[in-house]
């Protein structure tokens, strides 16, 4: 939550403004409640200033703020845009907060659980508070560690800043390394000055930071895609740790202040096509992505002889042997693929395995052990749930796998081995093509384990992944099939609330339908298992109550004919029917008022073909209703606090 960017260059230009505010409009999907700048200008020596512009909502508002009134160019500039936390997405309380001098600006992501504690202090001392976040406090306590005339300087060398501008350099450095102690809860933090414009001073816990180098230039942001198309050098900030970035240099440094060696990694170039290429929504071009996110994220698995090689799932054999138990950890979309993967793995695999919510799994003291296998399932990579769910199952001694859709990402570099799924960027908040590349990958890892564990031999493995391998065309089929969706969709702008019903994997799915109608068109929603029906959930069907169900392949009749009856007894009590069905599945039609068909496939693997109808259904829905399809309201894309 909250996107984070800053560039700092050698002299002053419209670049840094340029960049950072290209980098925000990549990362607006992490929140999009306000935004707002902070840019440093001139030299120390004919004197600097600092401009901060802000605005209420989304980036174009703040666009519109600086065009009219346009700043002066630029040394250094960070920016931010938020997700509310700590009080109202207002003016005040948008980012950057600035020093009571208007000298200092610094930006966050994350949430600093002390705060209240250390505003009283300061405000004993003081210190004068014009917002209600938690981000204020930090701000004064860096500009009060940076005027503190008893603070020693950080002795190291800031690459291309000399005589003062690399003593106030080092004093900020030395600031933000003296602060960083006394800060609970979770932080990525920017900040800048106009005492030293050259310099841009960040540090990091728990919520993510990644540097990009360039020439003569640097770059800094919460997320790769913030710089993506400027350079494919990047170094990561680990936890804990504080950056100096001038135009000529980084320095990393311990929680100490020692320097350390940065760490590089490649930017995928592939992020850089993160724009809708046509489609008038990110979430309408994702939904129609997902043959290929699903092509990609399977391929090239089987070796020569037909065994799947895994070369990033580096635990030993024997250890995935050994496990006697997984589980899957996960939020939101994500976990519903853990749900969905749980019938599969269990089947091919004989291990038991349990899904839990991220949120949910380290509170119930968890039985985990050097004997547990355990999945975190995350497009982003950065959801703080899972991340505290998979620091607190490596302290019990499980091994941990990641299924991640961000290379580089915090879950990916805290976890023993990971799986990516090759989706490519998800910019949309709401996850589509993510969760069925989620699901495929769940696939891949679950006859790999079959196969070392010695449950499937490798030609069974290899028949699987053939049939896998044709799950692309299928999706695509059913995507040749939207505009009847579509259709349906537009002519139901009037309803309040709908049910979703499946059994088996078709109840994750139903899971997954009711999540998109929620969040994207603010209706109420509810997913439940078909055979809980008469449990309860049948009493909220009167006339006209929508009800749309999953029905299994007629080739399991013992789940399809009670999916059917089902259909019977919520249309006996008035329901409007829709359904989504195998391809000629005639049994339905008689109960249905609109039948969505997706082909034939395996059972295990219909939840790939079966959820595409429920996408579309809910992404035309809101588009008809009037709602932002991408930036939902209340909504980020990834929720890095807890
Ligand atoms: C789904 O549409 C949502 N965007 C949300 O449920 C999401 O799947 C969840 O927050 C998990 O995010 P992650 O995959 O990035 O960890």
């Amino acid at each position: 939550m909250c996107g984070i960017v800053g560039h700092v260059a050698r002299s002053c230009s419209t670049r840094p403004l340029e960049v950072v505010m290209d980098g925000l409009s990549r990362l607006e999907y992490r929140g999009y409640d306000s935004a707002g700048v902070a840019l440093t200008h001139g030299e120390v020596d004919d004197g600097s200033e600092l401009t901060v512009v802000k605005a209420v909502g989304k980036l174009t508002n703040l666009r519109a703020a600086l065009a009219e009134t346009p700043t002066a160019p630029s040394r250094s500039a960070i920016g931010h845009t938020r997700w509310a936390t700590h009080g109202q997405p207002t003016l005040v309380n948008a980012h950057p907060h600035v020093s009571m001098d208007h000298r200092l600006a610094l930006v966050h992501n994350g949430i600093i659980e002390n705060a209240d504690v250390l505003r009283a202090e300061l405000r004993a001392e003081g210190y004068r508070f014009v917002s209600e976040t938690d981000t204020e406090v930090v701000v004064h306590l860096l500009d009060r560690a940076f005027h503190d005339a008893d603070l020693p300087a950080w002795e190291g060398e800031l690459a291309g800043l000399t005589g003062p501008d690399s003593d106030r350099g080092r004093a900020l450095v030395a600031a933000m390394l003296a602060i960083t102690p006394h800060l609970q809860g979770t932080y990525t933090l920017l900040a800048l000055s106009e005492e030293v414009p050259g310099l841009i001073v960040a540090a990091r816990r728990s919520s993510p930071l990644v540097i990009g180098v360039g020439e003569g230039e640097n770059f800094l942001g919460s997320d790769a895609l913030a710089f993506a198309s400027r350079t494919t050098d990047a170094v990561e900030v680990g936890q804990d740790q504080v950056v100096g970035v001038t135009a000529e240099g980084i320095v990393v440094l311990d929680k100490e202040g020692a320097v350390l060696e940065p760490h590089h990694f490649s930017v995928d170039f592939a992020r850089e096509r993160a724009t809708k290429e046509g489609w008038s929504t990110f979430m309408e071009k994702e939904i129609h992505e997902q043959p290929r996110a699903v092509a990609a994220t399977i391929a090239d698995r089987l070796d020569a002889t037909g065994h799947l090689a895994l070369d990033e799932l580096r635990i030993p054999e024997s250890i995935l042997r050994g496990a006697d138990k997984m589980i899957i950890v996960a939020c939101g979309t994500a976990s519903y693929a853990g749900l969905v993967a749980r019938y599969a793995i269990e089947h091919w695999c004989r291990i038991p395995v349990e899904v839990e919510l991220a949120h949910e799994f380290r509170y119930r003291d968890p039985v985990v052990n050097e004997k547990t296998l355990v999945v975190a399932i995350s497009q982003s990579g950065e959801t703080m749930d899972t991340i505290m769910a998979i620091r607190h199952a490596r302290e019990q001694g499980a091994r941990v796998i990641a299924i991640v859709n961000t290379p580089g990402s915090t879950i990916s570099r805290e976890s023993d081995a990971v799986l990516l799924t090759h989706a490519g960027p998800e910019i949309a908040v709401a996850s589509t093509k993510a969760f069925t590349a989620q699901i495929a990958a769940t696939y891949v890892l679950g006859l790999y384990l079959a196969q070392v564990r010695g449950n499937k031999y490798a030609d069974e493995v290899e028949d699987y992944m053939e049939k896998l391998e044709r799950v692309p065309e299928a999706i695509q089929w059913v995507l040749d099939r939207a505009e009847s969706v579509r259709q349906v969709a537009r002519s139901m702008a009037d309803i309040d609330s709908m049910i979703y019903l499946g059994r088996h994997v078709g109840y994750p799915v139903a899971l997954e339908g009711a999540l998109k109608l929620k969040e994207l068109c603010y209706i109420h929603a509810e997913g439940f298992a078909a055979g809980e029906l008469k449990h309860g959930p049948i009493a909220l069907i009167d006339e006209g109550q929508p009800v749309m169900i999953i029905v299994p392949t007629p080739r399991r009749p013992e789940l399809h004919n009670k999916v059917v009856s089902n259909i019977q007894e919520v249309r006996a009590r008035g329901a409007r029917t829709l359904v989504v069905a195998e391809e000629g599945d005639t049994s339905v039609d008689e109960y249905a008022e609109i039948v969505f068909r997706v082909p034939r496939t395996p059972t295990l693997y219909m939840p790939l073909l079966t959820v595409v109808p429920l996408q579309i259904f809910a992404c035309e829905l809101a588009a008809t209703m009037g709602h932002d399809v991408d930036q939902p309201r209340n909504l980020a894309k990834s929720v890095t606090v807890e």
